[in-house]
């Protein structure tokens, strides 16, 4: 028995766990759905698909590898999405289950389209991306089948961390990501944003969403916006640096919420 746990705001890792799921009869489980209903998972097999969040693991990720009960797993493995560079993604995953006394037997990167909004990959880049995924992915889940062991490879590098915390503190300091504004005239109150909330920190009140504490800085619910209604901060999605997976709906993940999200 195999279970991937992801956590996805625009689609790339539910796209890629997807695919690992099929390809090795695994069961997908939200991380944040986990998070909010504890159990002891028996599984042989457990893989994490995360996505790359200044270089480095999502909070919410990590606060999952650092809880998760585990129970007769054997098997480890984590892959990273990310729109360039996964900087110590991987080695952090090693890390945290490390000092838990459990291993990361293996550990991959697949590039798909950034949603950063600073960082768009570009109309070409994102197509490029976008086709190759599927081979690289089952590429990934014929080694995993095998039970690949590369997880020596994962090296941490100093630079990296700094990068990382000056990266995430940028974002939320400056940039002011967890401050959303709505533009009410182009709101026109359709519940996306609320319904793929990871963080479960939106709800509609008088047609608008409202936004509670507990933001994950998954950026989802601008890019899903249809209307362009949502500013993080000083990011807007808009034009070229939009982008949702292009084979991920709204229905695929939405209700993946947390349920201690302050309001
Ligand atoms: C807050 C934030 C920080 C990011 N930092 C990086 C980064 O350091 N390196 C990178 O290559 N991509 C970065 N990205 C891009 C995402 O890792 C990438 O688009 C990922 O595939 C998104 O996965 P998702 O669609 O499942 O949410 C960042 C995205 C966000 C929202
Ligand atoms: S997704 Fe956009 S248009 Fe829909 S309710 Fe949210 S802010 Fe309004
Ligand atoms: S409020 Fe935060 S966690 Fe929720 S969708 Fe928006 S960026 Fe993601």
């Amino acid at each position: 028995m195999a279970k991937i746990f992801y956590f996805t705001g625009t689609g790339n890792c539910y796209s890629v766990a997807n695919r690992l799921g099929e390809k090795l009869g695994a069961e997908l489980v939200a991380i944040t759905d986990y998070l909010s209903h504890p159990y002891i998972v028996e599984d042989a097999v457990i893989g994490i698909v995360t996505p790359v969040y200044s270089m480095d693991l999502p909070q919410v990720v990590a606060e999952f590898l650092e809880k998760v009960q585990l129970q007769e797993t054997r098997y480890i493995f984590c892959v990273a999405t990310m729109g360039a560079l996964a900087g110590r993604t991987l080695y952090h995953v090693k890390e945290i289950l490390h000092k838990r006394k459990l291993i990361l037997s293996a550990g991959f990167t697949v590039p798909l389209p950034d949603n950063s909004i600073i960082f768009p990959s570009g109309e070409k880049r994102m197509q490029m991306l976008l086709a190759a995924e599927e081979e690289t992915v089952n590429n990934i889940g014929e080694l995993l089948k095998e039970h690949e062991e590369n997880s020596v490879k994962m090296k941490d590098f100093f630079l990296w961390k700094i990068v990382a915390a000056v990266g995430m503190w940028s974002l939320k300091s400056v940039l002011n990501v967890k401050h959303k504004k709505i533009n009410k005239d182009k709101c026109n109150g359709c519940g996306i944003c609320a319904k793929i909330c990871p963080a479960g920190c939106i709800t509609m009140e008088k047609g608008h969403p409202v936004f509670g504490e507990g933001c994950l800085t998954c950026f989802g619910c601008a890019q899903w916006c249809p209307n362009e209604a949502i500013n993080l901060g000083w990011l807007h999605p808009t034009g070229k640096t939009k982008y949702v997976h292009p084979g991920v709906d709204v229905q695929d993940i939405s209700g993946r919420h947390m349920l201690d999200c302050k309001k």
